[in-house]
C-alpha cells in the first residue's frame, strides 16, 4: 500500500478527543491541557476540521449552513484535505519535537460522521486514512460518550446563546448540528464500534456526569498512559 507521508517520527504523544456535538469535549481538552502544562509537558492544542489557515477555510465551508448540496464523498474528501494539511503543518512537527498534541477530533470523527452518519461505511474512511497517513494513529483517544438527545439539545442551546451575542461566524447551528437524531444515533453507534474494535487505543469516558468528575477521570487515564509510554520508551 502506498502512503503519501514519509514515515512519521513519533517522539511526542498524540491524544485525540472524540464525541458527539455538544458533549463538552473542547472544555475537557482545555482543562487537560492546563494540567499537563502544570505537570511540565509541552502541549499543542489543536482541532479538526481546521488547525491551519487553509484548514480553517475548509472548516468554514464544511460547517456553513449556506453550503448546500455537498455530497457525502465531497464532505469526506474535504475533511481529509483539512487533515492532510494539519498533519504536515502542525501534528507531525509537534510530535517530532516531542510535544503532546491534544487534538479535538481526528479520523474517528470521519468514520463516525461520514462513515456512520452519512452511511459511506467505515472501509472507505479507513482506506483514505491508510493512503494518506499509513499507520499513524493516536496513542490515545478519549471518546466522550453522551446521550444522543442530551448532546443535540446542548448543542442547540449553545448555538442560541451564540446567536444572542450577535457574532455572525458562530451565528447559527453548523451544518452537522442541523442533522436528525437518527444521524447522531448512527454517529454514536459507530464511535462505540470503533472503541470495541480498538480497546488499546480508545477509552470511553461517560460524559453525562458533572464536568469535574469527567475531568478527573480523563486526567487519570492520560497520566496512566503517559507513565506506561515512558516505561516502554
Ligand atoms: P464543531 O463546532 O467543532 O463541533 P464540536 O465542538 O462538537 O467538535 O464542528 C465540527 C463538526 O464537524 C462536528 O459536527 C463534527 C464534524 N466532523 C465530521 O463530520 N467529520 C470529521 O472528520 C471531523 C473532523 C468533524
Amino acid at each position: 500500500m502506498i502512503c503519501l507521508v514519509s514515515s512519521p517520527t513519533h517522539r511526542g504523544r498524540f491524544i485525540t478527543f472524540e464525541g458527539l456535538d455538544g458533549c463538552g469535549k473542547s472544555t475537557q481538552l482545555e482543562k487537560l491541557a492546563k494540567v499537563l502544562r502544570a505537570d511540565g509537558f509541552s502541549v499543542t492544542v489543536t482541532r479538526e476540521p481546521g488547525g491551519t489557515a487553509t484548514g480553517e477555510k475548509i472548516r468554514n465551508l464544511l460547517l456553513d449552513t449556506a453550503t448546500a448540496g455537498l455530497s457525502p464523498l465531497a464532505e469526506l474528501a474535504l475533511m481529509f484535505a483539512s487533515r492532510a494539511q494539519h498533519m504536515k503543518e502542525v501534528i507531525q512537527p509537534a510530535l517530532a519535537e516531542g510535544r503532546i498534541v491534544l487534538c479535538d477530533r481526528f479520523t474517528d470523527s470521519s468514520e463516525a460522521y461520514q462513515g456512520g452518519g452519512r452511511k459511506i461505511g467505515s472501509e472507505p474512511v479507513l482506506a483514505l486514512h491508510r493512503l494518506l497517513f499509513g499507520n499513524l494513529q493516536p496513542d490515545l483517544t478519549i471518546l466522550m460518550d453522551s446521550e444522543v438527545s442530551a448532546s443535540v439539545e446542548r448543542a442547540r442551546r449553545r448555538n442560541i446563546a451564540r446567536a444572542s451575542d450577535g457574532s455572525r461566524a458562530e451565528h447559527d447551528e453548523n451544518r452537522f448540528e442541523q442533522e436528525s437524531r437518527a444521524f447522531f444515533g448512527r454517529v454514536r453507534q459507530t464511535y462505540l464500534a470503533i472503541a470495541a474494535r480498538e480497546p488499546q487505543r480508545v477509552v470511553v469516558v461517560d460524559a453525562r456526569g458533572p464536568a469535574e468528575e469527567t475531568h478527573a477521570r480523563i486526567v487519570e487515564i492520560v497520566r496512566r498512559k503517559l507513565k506506561s509510554a515512558a516505561k516502554t520508551a
